[in-house]
């Protein structure tokens, strides 16, 4: 299962009851990977997400845990911090930190749910990096205690590592940019703290290479995301997490290509890949066979589908998930999507369709 923000921590971004039931109805995944968790109160910027950084936190996670090892499960946290894709009103008004002061287009979702415009972050001082790195080592060595069986570091999707990583958005002088050198050197040193906390086989990191979400641009993504691969390597990391367009797009010229960039990880990273996005059955058999990855991750497919493993060996069709609930409410939309079971003992569900034919899904 791939990571899902789901907005529903309780007071203090701590898990409670309700998210130990939505992860426990899933505990029949190969390896269910949590919603992004900061590591670090600076690392918020949504409403009600989860951390791993208090007491009550780890405590909170720690019956998440228990729930899926009981029903047999694997859980891995996501290790995460937004960087500048916040808002001082989460940080008793402090404005967000990011690798460089380059304020991102669009809005950000504030506290009080109101929608405004991102502010400029702040750039982190060079010697303020290695506390945040910190932030990811304390985090992985909670998510430990927490009883979780790994981590997966969050390198995607336009939050701090990423910043880090592509060219658009690290403008910086100092050890940690410039050079594609420096601009890997903060992942290299996260993923170092988080080894240490966790030994390698333990560990995954997710990129999203052509991903333009929040904001996000790379001058040459085959090089970078190629360059972090071998990061990957380097540390004998667990596997790599691959987010690919979601929709297929045409091909683009040169270092942007899909097949170069992709092929170009595949063959930089000594360990598992996974892949993730708009995945049926079909397209996630063929793949596998094929060896462009080992494993497939599902998210909305799953997020809607408590059983979905077996809705997708028996080729079964699959509850249509519900936008409007994706980020917000409590139980709706989240612990009451019906397993196929429950449908043949007469419970019912609006929408039911073959994941093949929702390939189109944006
Ligand atoms: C509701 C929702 C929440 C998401 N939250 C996260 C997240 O916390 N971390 C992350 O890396 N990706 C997150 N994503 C991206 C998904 O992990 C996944 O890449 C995306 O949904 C495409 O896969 P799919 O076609 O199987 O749904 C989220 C996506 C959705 C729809």
């Amino acid at each position: 299962m791939a990571p899902l923000t789901r907005n529903r921590a309780g007071e203090g971004n701590v898990p409670g009851d309700l998210n130990a039931t939505y992860y426990r109805q899933r505990a029949s995944a190969a390896l269910l990977i949590t919603e992004a968790t900061q590591v670090a109160p600076m690392g918020q910027g949504y409403p009600r997400t989860p951390g791993i950084h208090s007491e009550a936190q780890v405590e909170g996670w720690s019956a998440v845990t228990d729930a899926v090892h009981e029903e047999g499960g694997r859980i891995f946290l996501q290790l995460w911090h937004v960087g500048r894709i916040s808002h001082s009103a989460y940080h008793d008004g402090a404005r967000p930190v990011a690798p460089s002061a380059i304020r991102p287009e669009g809005e950000v979702l504030t506290p009080d749910l109101e929608m405004v415009p991102y502010e400029t972050p702040r750039a982190l001082a060079t010697e303020e990096v290695p506390e945040v790195v910190d932030q990811y080592r304390q985090g992985a060595a909670n998510a430990r205690r927490a009883g979780f069986d790994g981590v997966e570091i969050h390198a995607a999707n336009g939050y701090l590592i990423d910043q880090f990583l592509r060219s658009g958005t690290n403008e910086r002088t100092d050890r940690y940019g410039g050079s594609l050198e420096d601009r890997l050197r903060f992942l290299r040193e996260v993923t170092g703290a988080v080894t240490d906390e966790w030994g390698a086989g333990r560990v995954g990191v997710r990129f999203s290479p052509l991903s333009p979400f929040n904001d996000m641009h790379d001058d040459t993504p085959a090089e970078t995301f190629r360059a972090a691969a071998t990061t990957a390597s380097d540390f004998d990391l667990a596997y790599v997490h691959l987010v690919e367009p979601s929709t297929p797009k045409p091909p683009v010229a040169g270092d942007g290509e899909p097949s170069q960039v992709f092929g170009g990880i595949r063959e930089a990273f000594d360990g598992a890949l996974v892949a993730n996005g708009n995945y049926n059955e079909d397209t996630a058999a063929d793949a596998i066979e094929r060896g462009y990855a080992d494993l497939i991750a599902f998210g909305r497919a799953f997020l809607a589908n408590p059983d979905l493993p077996r809705r997708l060996r028996e080729g079964l069709p699959i509850n249509v998930p519900d936008e409007s609930t994706f980020y917000n409410g409590d139980a709706e939309g989240y612990t009451d999507y019906p397993t196929w079971e429950a449908l043949q003992n007469g419970q019912s569900f609006e929408t039911l369709e073959s994941l093949r034919e929702m390939a189109s899904w944006g």
